[in-house]
């Protein structure tokens, strides 16, 4: 299948055939190659030694790369062609790759344990090459490097900054918190930032089942941790520090071109399990974010500022604060029937917060904030199939929101019609009257993913013959012309392929032509992505290489990214055409 030139995109290339899911490598199409950029371990800040898998120790992995690699992102601004900054996220780890001889997190050493939450967060690196026909390279002692990590110290901001419900022995203020965890998707800012998303944040903390009479654990899925945190920083025990917990599952705020700045985490923009956030500036200068809570039947949020967004570098200090006031929303959607043959309708945003008040019986606002799950429970949102990237298209101001999968769907809607969700949809919301501060909007699928074969399918009418097969839609993105590009994570499982980045065209006589641009090595998930094709930049992170679910590490393994240490590494490569490269295989292994 899917042997088409694809015409959009700002360049064209040929669609590669689904890759078998025991494939150790990165596969691109004609004419392209690759190149890791960085990869777990690799030395960032000023004195960090070099990845040695074999003498690994906490204090090398407060400065080397963090691991697993999410959301990636490239800052062009006032850094010329050729120089750029590049912040990605480190998600989690796989604890039995990361060291020889762990089967599970209960064999690591307490030494082990603070590798591996130094080696969670974020990573700011500088990057350069030589010319666009040539391959980013980071810096290694880069102006703006920076690592993130369990302990770095963040700032709250926002109505619940301060609440009882956040002090802490060690933080009595509620405003301090130590370390950022879980960091799935993110975005950029218009004034530079990157917002990225605490996630499964519930999986490192250890709490009892009788601690929690009202449920508030529970909800987010704060029980027996697993992780065995807990066993070197009390922290993570509930039973004895119950507030901890509270001080994650934020918005975090970076700002990568002051590796001395302190990152915030916003209180205004709710708390559950984020999978990130991505603003636009509305029309009447207010600044709007759209965000996703992960897991099975949970809801799709937006905020949308007190305070205008100001144009220029003059006001960055006035456009930080934009996220630390506003106003927050859930989603419900309404089908209008399938007799007109599309699944599509209307939609509101129902208000949880608005001008400082609680829209929520029987919660103020900064209960509303922190228990973001509980106060949504309370209004009627519609129960989405694990909404993963929600992200603005700022060529058309739509909105597109992954659904990743949801094996418990029972009951369908018109916004999520299949039963046991086995491989995820695409959502595109188009606010009424183009107004991202307002209360309503429009919304229709625009993928059913599966196989072309898969009569449940949907690829918007496109000819299913010239379809690249696609499953568990994750992180969306936009290259500089407004295409939609998607990446996977699951498809091993679902489909029998590894992981992957499409292009996907909304609009216009190609809309519905899915195209496969690369795949991810065995067990990785494909994340970032960062899509220039004009500027010869394409940007993926492989996240998890080897990790297959009921497969030991002996069984099904990578080696990603093939540097001679034969350990897997998460990273960050780049795809992009060499020069005089028009056509043949730029694929293989080694960078
Ligand atoms: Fe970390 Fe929802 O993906
Ligand atoms: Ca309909
Ligand atoms: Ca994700
Ligand atoms: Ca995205």
């Amino acid at each position: 299948a899917a042997a088409a030139a694809a015409a959009s995109g700002g360049g064209l290339f040929t669609a590669i055939p689904p890759t078998p899911r025991t494939t150790d490598n990165v596969i691109v199409p004609d004419g392209f190659t690759w190149r890791p950029i960085i990869s777990w371990g690799d030395p960032v800040e000023p004195g960090a030694p070099a990845f040695d898998f074999w003498n690994q120790s906490f204090e090398a992995q407060k400065g080397q790369a963090g691991y697993n690699a999410d959301y990636v992102t490239l800052l062009r601004n006032g850094n010329g062609g050729n120089k750029a900054v590049l912040v990605f996220n480190n998600e989690y780890t796989n604890d039995e790759i990361m060291f020889e001889n762990i089967s599970s997190s209960n064999d690591l050493t307490d030494e082990q344990l603070r590798i591996v939450m130094a080696a969670h967060g974020m990573t700011v690196v500088d990057v350069r090459r030589q010319n666009k026909h040539e391959a980013w390279e980071y810096v290694r002692n880069g102006r703006t490097n920076r690592r993130i990590h369990a302990w770095t110290e963040f700032a709250v901001s926002g109505p619940a900054a301060g609440h009882s419900a956040l002090q802490t022995s060690a933080d009595p203020t509620g405003r301090l918190v130590l370390g950022t965890l879980n960091n799935c998707a993110g975005g950029v800012t218009p004034w530079g930032t990157v917002l990225s998303g605490e996630e499964n944040f519930n999986q490192y903390f250890k709490a009892d089942e009788a601690a929690d009479p009202d449920g508030k654990l529970a909800r987010y899925g704060i029980r027996s941790a697993g992780r065995g945190w807990e066993r070197v920083e009390e922290r993570f025990d509930v039973a004895v520090e119950p507030h901890e917990v509270n001080r994650f599952g934020w918005i975090v705020e970076v700002d990568p071109s002051d590796p001395t700045s302190t990152p915030v985490k916003h209180t205004a923009l709710g708390r559950f399990k984020h999978e990130g956030a991505n603003v636009i500036v509305a029309d009447n200068g207010h600044v709007v974010a759209y965000q996703g809570d992960d897991e099975r039947h949970d809801y799709i949020y937006k905020f949308v500022s007190k305070e205008k967004y100001r144009q220029g570098n003059g006001h960055r200090r006035h456009n930080m604060q934009l996220l630390s006031e506003g106003d927050l929303y859930v989603a419900k959607f309404v089908g209008d029937g399938m007799e007109d043959g599309e699944w599509d309708g209307s939609g509101t945003w129902i208000p949880l917060v608005v001008n400082g008040e609680s829209h929520v019986p029987g919660m103020d606002v900064a209960e509303v904030l922190i228990w973001t799950r509980l106060a949504a429970d309370k209004v009627g949102p519609t129960k989405m199939d694990r909404p993963e990237d929600v992200e603005p298209n700022l060529h058309n101001g739509r909105i597109y929101a992954a659904l990743t999968n949801n094996s418990a769907r029972v009951e369908i809607d018109e916004a999520n019609p299949r039963l046991g969700n086995k491989h995820g949809h695409v959502i595109e919301m188009t606010e009424d009257h183009n107004d991202h501060t307002g209360t309503t909007f429009r919304w229709r699928i625009v993928l059913l993913a599966g196989d072309p074969s898969d009569p449940s399918a949907y690829f918007l009418g496109y000819d299913r013959e010239d379809v690249s097969p696609i499953s568990c839609p994750d992180n969306v993105a936009f290259d500089p012309d407004g295409n939609l590009w998607i990446s996977t994570d699951g498809q091993p499982g679902t489909l029998g392929n590894c992981d992957a980045m499409y292009l996907y065209p909304v609009d216009g006589p190609q809309a519905g032509h899915l195209q496969q641009f690369l795949s991810v090595p065995v067990g990785a998930e494909c994340c970032g992505p960062y899509i220039d094709l004009h500027d010869n930049t394409v940007l993926a992170a492989v996240q998890h290489p080897g990790e297959i679910s009921g497969a030991s590490p002996s069984q099904v393994f990578s080696t990603y990214p093939y540097l001679g240490d034969g350990q897997p590494r998460p990273g960050v490569f780049h795809a992009y055409r060499p020069k005089g490269n028009g056509k043949g295989g730029g694929n293989g292994k080694g960078g």
